[in-house]
């Protein structure tokens, strides 16, 4: 099991990979041109940001966490006067950058993807976060969380994208990508620790299910601050959140989106880039068949397209 540097150095490897790969595809939603783009942010913001918040507008200091490529920084953006986005990937942040460079208001750094160590405590209003946390495993994610309410004042509002559900697995702790969720008796039990009022747990229903097995529900989780907390180790909230479940190292959530992605690049002509997604999905996948029909595909769409055969 890595411990949290070590699984901080491999988030921050695999995210910048797949960014590098395709920025978009990483993110929630592959929306097909800008316009899409903008309109499933601002859908998504409102799902995650009610609107008691949106109303209080300038005067609210808010910080996005896990802003990808800016989706939703952009629009929380015109909502409020100070928005910071941070991210671990690299890649994330230089592209998040450059769409939103004409945002006066935005700040954007890379994190650690374990603490908000550059961040002041008490410094924030709002803090919230969509599809990012149910990619951490749990004493990471204990960890994010207690940094969180550290940096948010007393007072302030956490609205976060989780999943909600009994799901008897965990995937294996090494893994940066698989959806995890937990009970609402977990989640409560967490935020009570930490000095935050009892979460409200809402459902969502957006496009977007990262849940292939279907056993958890994505859901907004709410909370506010009450009171400086007493800090916990990340090990000892993790535990709570992993409860007696069963770690399953057989986790193929990453290799499902991308013979979803191939095959629809496959279908709109994208030769180059279907070539590319199989390349990164042999560096993904374990099942012996599976690569055996991988390689092949490959095999034949460089041959159909005289494709430039990488040595
Ligand atoms: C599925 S994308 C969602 C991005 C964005 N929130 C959106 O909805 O468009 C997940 C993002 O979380 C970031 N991420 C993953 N693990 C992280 C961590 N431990 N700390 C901060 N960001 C992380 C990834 O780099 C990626 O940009």
């Amino acid at each position: 099991m890595p411990n949290l540097s070590e699984y901080a150095v491999l988030m921050k490897e695999e995210w910048n990979r797949r960014l590098e790969l395709d920025a978009d595809f990483w993110m929630a939603e592959w929306p097909e041109s800008p316009e899409a783009w903008t309109a499933s942010g601002e859908r998504d913001f409102h799902a995650l940001v009610c609107e008691e918040m949106r109303e209080k507008g300038a005067g609210v200091r808010v910080l996005e966490y896990g802003c990808g490529t800016g989706r939703l920084t952009q629009v929380a953006a015109r909502y409020f006067g100070l928005v910071r986005g941070v991210d671990i990937s690299d890649t994330a942040i230089s592209n998040a950058r450059s769409r939103l460079s004409s945002f006066t208001n935005v700040s954007l750094s890379t994190c650690d993807g374990t603490t908000l160590s550059g961040e002041a405590s008490a410094s924030y209003d709002l803090i919230f976060s969509y599809a990012v946390l149910n990619h951490l495993n749990s004493t990471v994610l204990a960890s994010v969380l207690g940094e969180m309410v550290r940096v948010l004042e007393v007072g302030g509002r956490l609205s976060l994208h989780l999943y909600v559900g009994d799901y008897p697995k965990l995937p294996d702790s090494s893994d940066t990508h698989t959806v995890r969720g937990y009970s609402s008796d977990q989640l409560k039990e967490v935020f009570r620790k930490l000095g935050c009022a009892v979460p409200s747990l809402t459902p969502c229903s957006l496009p977007f299910d990262g849940d292939f097995e279907k056993c958890l529900k994505p859901t907004i989780v709410e909370t506010s601050k009450v009171q400086s907390g007493t800090s916990y180790a990340p090990e000892e909230l993790g535990v709570i959140l992993e409860g007696n479940r069963d770690i399953s190292p057989d986790s193929y959530i990453e290799c499902n989106v991308l013979y979803d992605r191939f095959n629809r690049l496959v279908k709109q002509g994208e030769t180059i880039r279907a070539v590319e997604t199989a390349r990164f999905l042999l560096t993904r996948e374990t099942r012996m068949s599976h690569l055996v029909t991988i390689k092949h595909a490959i095999a034949l769409l460089e041959q159909a397209h005289e494709y430039p055969v990488r040595k």
